[in-house]
């Protein structure tokens, strides 16, 4: 089934010159395919939409604080079962539970600072979508 998903490369993977390894890995995988596609400096308000289902646990402040601590690239992928997908390739939350061979488990640091975000299911997809790329169809 095709589908589509919001992926976002967090501020680290920008600090750390980690985007092409990780656009990489998505971008050769058969049958993928980026739609869309922006580096941008996330805001309180855009991060307060994105993350409403944490917003007033004890880590959405310092989450908050990470994600708006410097740009930030947003794409939307479209393919073959591709929300489980991006989750497979980026691991578990926890880089130190990520097996080798994940993007958080292969660069990830801290449970905060863990490289990438996908969209978890087709509904959360498509509000994630709306929030980072109301233009898109
Ligand atoms: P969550 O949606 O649970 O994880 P995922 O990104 O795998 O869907 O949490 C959102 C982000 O919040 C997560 O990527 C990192 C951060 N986070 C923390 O900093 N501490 C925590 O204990 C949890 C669960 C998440
Ligand atoms: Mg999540």
């Amino acid at each position: 089934m095709s589908q589509r998903t919001l992926v976002l490369l967090k501020p680290d993977a920008v600090r750390r010159g980690l985007v092409g390894e990780i656009l990489g890995r998505i971008e050769k995988k058969a049958g993928w395919t980026i739609s869309a596609l922006e580096l941008r400096q996330l805001d309180r308000e855009v991060l307060e939409q994105h993350y409403a289902e944490h917003v007033g646990k004890p880590f959405y402040e310092p989450l908050v604080e990470f994600m708006a601590s410097g740009p930030a690239v947003a794409l939307v992928v479209e393919g073959e079962r591709v929300i489980e997908g991006v989750r497979a390739l980026a691991g578990p939350t926890d880089p130190i539970a990520a097996a080798p061979g994940s993007i958080r488990g292969d660069f990830g640091t801290i449970v905060r600072e863990n490289l990438i975000h996908a969209s978890d299911s087709a509904e959360s997809a498509e509000r994630e979508i709306k929030i980072f790329f109301p233009g898109l169809a």
